[in-house]
């Protein structure tokens, strides 16, 4: 019963879209477990850049289409995408899991209401109505995409989930929390016919293919310090993003993962605020940022730039049970004297090897780095040529450098990716 997982080591933004739509021709099926329209997850085949938000990245390579319940769907971003999508003659086969939670309008007032509450500690949330939508889902005041179904259902479930939203908007946040409600409400009655053809037990649609001996990749979004659990709380989003939810937010037994790759940058990025050991400021992050175009796929923002952050990664990949890294960006790197890596965090006297989980610690915490040569700077052309020739013929340094991050991660390099076109990546072993 193979499943194959993908998910980021880092904060998210890893190039996950990227390897997903590199690899998605092997496989059957791309199915999205967790997160919602807060992704961003880029995809560029032979100059056409597209950015999806809920739809799994194999959109492009025409496969099947999961989400499942895991996700928060919200239905404008869907309907949107999937209007992106037909605009390129690309026929979609999605199915949309009947137990995901729906993503709305009185979400989104609430995540913004909520982060200007919190002033100068807001998470620097994407403000997409994520985590209030999973916080309805824990609650028990959400709607379910399988509520759009028909008339009765949807007036049911939104009979609880109008009246808490009412409640909260106006009681604690002050605003016209009934006029919210209606609006959000007549809009959602307006778009559940679009989203209705979609709609299926998507548990039994993925077991059915791996009973079948079919082929499921499973769309990670976000990245491992965002995981509500063991990233940096509470500078973190609302789900989990380790490879363990993978069969959770579908529906599939957690012994069909044969593997996970994980996938991590040669640098570290990261949007919003939170504790980040390895990030650098000045002219270095200015010119990665502009060279790697660090800027955030869903919301513009510019990303935050650090060197790889080996502790964190080995942390990651350990609990993810990660069997093989796919190495995203090193061309990014390309014409550096010198690429650090950190492999130890220095707290006072005592030099740390795991990442502690307060955000105080964090903070305390200065990065040990061990230094590596850098390699050249190559044209796109170069690269593929070189790609293309096999992973040998990269340039010697950085093979050194991707022998290092397999001991320094504890992990096997299974892919390295040099730039961002769906062919740009090479085969390790
Ligand atoms: P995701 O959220 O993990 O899917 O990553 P994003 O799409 O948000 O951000 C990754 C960015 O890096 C996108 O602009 C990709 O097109 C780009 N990208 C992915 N892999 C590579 C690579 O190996 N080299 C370069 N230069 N860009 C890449
Ligand atoms: P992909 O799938 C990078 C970050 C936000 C913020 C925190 C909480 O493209 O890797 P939220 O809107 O979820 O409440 O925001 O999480 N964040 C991401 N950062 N990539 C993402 O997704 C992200 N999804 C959420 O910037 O710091
Ligand atoms: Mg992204």
């Amino acid at each position: 019963m193979p499943a194959t997982v993908i998910v980021g080591l880092q904060w998210g933004d890893e190039g996950k879209g990227k390897v997903i739509d590199s690899l998605a021709g092997n496989f059957d099926a791309v199915a999205r477990f967790n997160g919602g329209s807060n992704a961003g997850h880029t995809v560029v085949v032979t100059g056409t850049t597209l950015a999806f938000h809920l739809l799994p990245s194999g959109v492009l390579q025409r496969k099947k289409l999961l989400i499942g319940n895991g996700v928060v769907v919200d239905p404008e971003v869907l309907l949107k995408e999937l209007e992106e999508v037909a605009a390129l003659n690309v026929p979609v086969d999605l199915m949309i899991s009947d137990r995901a939670h729906l993503t709305l309008g009185p979400h989104k007032f609430r995540d913004r209401l909520e982060e200007g509450r919190r002033g100068s500690s807001a998470i620097g949330s994407t403000l997409r109505g994520i985590s209030p939508t999973y916080a309805d889902r824990a609650a028990r005041t959400g709607i379910r995409v399988g509520d759009l179904a028909d008339d009765d259902s949807l007036k049911l479930a939104f009979e609880t989930f109008g009246a808490w939203n009412r409640a909260l908007l106006t009681r604690v946040y002050g605003e016209d929390g009934e006029t919210i409600a209606k609006d959000s409400f007549d809009r959602l009655k307006e778009v559940a016919g679009r989203i209705r053809p979609y709609i299926a037990d998507v548990s039994k649609v993925a077991n059915d293919i791996l009973a079948r001996r079919g082929k499921l990749l499973l769309e990670g979004a976000q990245g491992f310090y965002l995981d509500v659990d063991f990233g940096t709380y509470p500078y973190v989003t609302a789900t989990h993003t380790l490879a363990q939810y993978a069969p959770a937010g579908i529906g599939v037994p957690s012994q069909s993962i044969e593997a996970v790759l994980g996938v991590a940058k040669a640098y570290c990025t990261r949007v919003g605020a939170g504790p980040f050991v390895t990030e650098i400021s000045g002219q270095m992050a200015e010119s990665l940022r502009k060279k790697g175009a660090e800027y955030g796929a869903t919301t513009g923002r510019p990303r935050r730039i650090g060197w790889f952050d080996a502790v964190a990664a080995k942390y990651a990949a350990r609990a993810s049970g990660v069997t093989e890294l796919v190495l995203t960006k090193v061309d990014v790197l390309g014409g550096l004297d010198r690429v650090l890596v950190c492999d130890g965090y220095l707290d006072g006297d005592r030099t740390l090897t795991e990442p502690p989980s307060s955000i105080v610690a964090l903070r305390r915490c200065r990065p040990h780095y061990r230094e590596f040569e850098g390699w050249p700077d190559l044209t796109a052309e170069s690269w593929r040529k070189l790609g293309k020739e096999g992973a040998y013929a990269l340039p010697a340094k950085l093979l050194t450098f991707v022998e290092a991050m397999r001991d320094v991660v504890d992990c096997p390099v299974g892919y390295v990716s040099y730039g961002p076109d769906r062919s740009d990546i090479v085969r390790l072993s």
